[in-house]
């Protein structure tokens, strides 16, 4: 651990943000953590949650990491607990919402020392909805520290948590094969945690590959970050059109289900596009064709339709270990924003 390295202050809202060295000192902090039985550094400390989406892993790895160490919490759910927000600014709040985001965060700021934030994608247009206007509006208007609880574009805590993960089963993972393929799902699901691994993935110097079906691209300007990342890690990214391709070779295979942006603003052509590629699932054959690799999957997931049972309950999954790891990453993280 390196105490150099400082990430006291930030928000983490993108994971591109941050630096490799960064990346690892907290890893290296939580694995320390994970090691022995939390003291009360955040006491007198609070931190506020507003989820506009469900949310299991998420809710109970911030909730718990931050209450065991001492800090308060409050947990509140848009739409129930929260008057409607208004989010577009100098517009007359004639309609539905009853109280601006730029009020409610500086509220919140005023109460807690820390803020965090959940809302995935709706059903706009790509090129609107890639603007991630709930995370980048509190962001905006807050006066502390914003953590992302998975926004439309990423999800950092997940991937923070999956490195270290990477680092407890291969330890160094600089030039390691990853394959983060995609899987069918019945619903058009969130692109943010595949474009979080593969940030990360790339920002460690990993060797990755990003198996999708035709017409489901990560975002373009994601695409361009990864680039650059791979580039400056010494890694190396390469994008197939078959899954068992991609497998091929793997030590780690990521499994995570996502819809097409092309036609995130027409549910039925997405559907219909989807629908075609009910194949991508990642069977015991597809495993074979690795170099037995471990499985990874953020979960929640869908048994016998992204991944069969044989996989998800091999000796070489970790999506366990994963989930698990979301609180000491948690409280790591917590720590190093917050100077304790
Ligand atoms: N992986 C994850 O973020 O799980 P939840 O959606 O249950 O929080």
């Amino acid at each position: 651990m390196s105490a150099a390295v400082s990430i006291r202050g930030r928000d983490v809202v993108t994971l591109d943000t941050f630096r490799a060295e960064e990346l690892l000192h907290v890893v290296e902090r939580a694995r320390a953590m994970k090691a022995a039985p939390p003291e009360p550094r955040l006491q007198g400390r609070a931190l506020a949650m507003v989820f506009f989406d469900p949310s299991l892993r998420t809710r109970t790895s911030f909730h718990i990491a931050f209450s065991t160490l001492g800090g308060a919490v409050v947990d509140m759910a848009a739409g129930r607990d929260l008057w409607p927000l208004e989010f577009r600014e100098g517009v007359p709040m004639d309609g539905p919402a009853d109280e601006h985001v730029r009020d409610a965060a500086a509220v919140l700021s005023e109460h807690a020392d820390v803020l965090a934030i959940r809302s995935l994608a709706r059903r706009r247009d790509w090129a609107q909805e890639r603007r991630d206007m709930v995370i980048v509006s509190f962001q905006k208007h807050a006066q502390v520290p914003i953590f992302n609880m998975e926004s439309v574009l990423d999800h950092p805590c997940q991937a923070w948590g999956d490195a270290m993960t990477l680092v407890e089963a291969l330890g160094d993972v600089r030039g390691r094969k990853i394959t983060l393929t995609w899987a069918w799902h019945p619903k058009a699901r969130s692109l943010a945690v595949p474009q979080g691994v593969a940030t990360m993935a790339t920002k460690l110097g990993m060797d990755l590959t990003v198996a999708h079906p035709e017409g489901f691209p990560l975002d373009p300007g994601v695409r361009a970050n990864l680039e650059h990342g791979a580039r400056e890690s010494g890694g190396s990214l390469r994008f197939v059109h078959d899954m068992r391709d991609g497998l091929a070779d793997a030590e780690i295979v990521y499994a995570a289900p996502w819809g097409s942006i092309h036609h995130n603003h027409d549910p039925e052509a997405e559907a219909a596009l989807r629908q075609r590629h009910v194949d991508w699932r990642v069977d015991a054959t597809a495993m074979a064709r690795t170099q037995d690799a471990r499985f990874m999957h953020a979960m929640p997931i869908r048994r016998n339709v992204e991944a069969d049972d044989a996989v998800v309950d091999a000796p070489g999954s970790l999506i366990l270990e994963q989930a698990a790891n979301r609180l000491h990453i948690q409280r790591a993280l917590f720590c190093e924003v917050l100077g304790r």
